[in-house]
């Protein structure tokens, strides 16, 4: 059995949350990642037959059984993650019932997942039904993105119309938009099954006065496309109250998806 502190997944894991730590996106435990690992893979690391124990997750996650997750756990914080895997993190299988998490590996201190667990193994379902590829659920708690829901609607158009005008890289990035959530009490199956549901449209959703989820093949593309609306986010918000001379026009947006070929969402722009 090789040493599960020298697996790639374990190192990216404490690699990604020190580098959204230091991006502000995880103040205090703010944050949580999900990540559905290779089984074989975890195999060479851990004996697959020994739980540690088991946690009841309150929703009904079929869909996943016998899949194994590594999560970051509820109350932890993303700045600790990489001096102390174990008690930060854990390795869950979805058990045969559909609703219990097998714990495999970490939660050391007796702990356990996220609270948000229900939005990110309802949204895993999701976008594995769009993209069997799909492994990664992040969600955060970016400043310049939550700002933004402070003063501009709630509304999908809106906010990703805002987004894309400002930074002529975003629609290229997220040409479907972002899905908005309206403000909602967190950690709750509704807001797992609202934030899954924004998901079979796009690969980002916003959740007003909260923060924002992305998901994606891989680290990269899930952190990608967070710190792409961010970065639009904050050139909004360094400009917003001084007069905006400039923005990306409609026809121009079309034209920038025309020339790198992304599949656009038609109804947020007026042509
Ligand atoms: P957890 O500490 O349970 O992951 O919660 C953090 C958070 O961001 C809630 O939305
Ligand atoms: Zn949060």
């Amino acid at each position: 059995m090789k040493d599960i502190l020298t697996a790639p997944f374990l190192k990216e894991m404490c690699a990604t949350t020190a580098n959204m730590y230091r991006l502000g996106w995880d103040e205090r435990n703010g944050g949580n990642i999900s990540w559905l690992l290779d089984t074989d893979e975890v195999g060479e690391y851990l004996d697959l037959n020994h739980v540690i124990r088991t946690i009841p997750t309150g929703f009904d996650a079929t869909a996943l059984i016998g899949r194994i997750f590594i999560v970051t756990g509820t109350g932890k914080y993303f700045k600790n993650v990489t001096d102390d895997p174990a008690g930060n993190l854990g390795i869950i299988r979805i058990a045969q019932d559909g609703t219990t998490a097998e714990l495999l590996w970490g939660y050391t201190d007796g702990g356990q997942f996220t609270s948000e667990l229900p939005a990110h193994l309802m949204s895993h379902i999701v976008r594995r039904s769009i993209d069997p590829d799909n492994r990664i659920i992040m969600h955060c708690h970016p400043d310049y993105t939550l700002a933004l829901t402070q003063v501009v609607p709630a509304d999908e158009r809106a906010i990703t119309r805002v987004l894309w005008q400002v930074m002529t890289e975003s629609i290229v990035v997220f040409p479907e938009g972002v899905g908005v959530l309206p403000w909602m009490v967190c950690g709750t199956n509704e807001i797992g099954e609202a934030t899954a549901e924004k998901m079979k449209d796009y690969r980002l959703v916003v959740w007003t006065l909260h923060g924002i989820y992305g998901c994606g093949k891989t680290m990269d593309e899930a952190f990608g496309l967070i710190e792409t609306v961010e970065k639009a986010a904050k050139m909004y918000l360094l400009a917003a109250a001084k007069p905006q001379l400039n923005v990306i026009t409609d026809a121009q947006l079309a034209a920038v998806a025309e020339r790198f070929n992304v599949n656009y969402r038609k109804e947020f722009l007026d042509l």
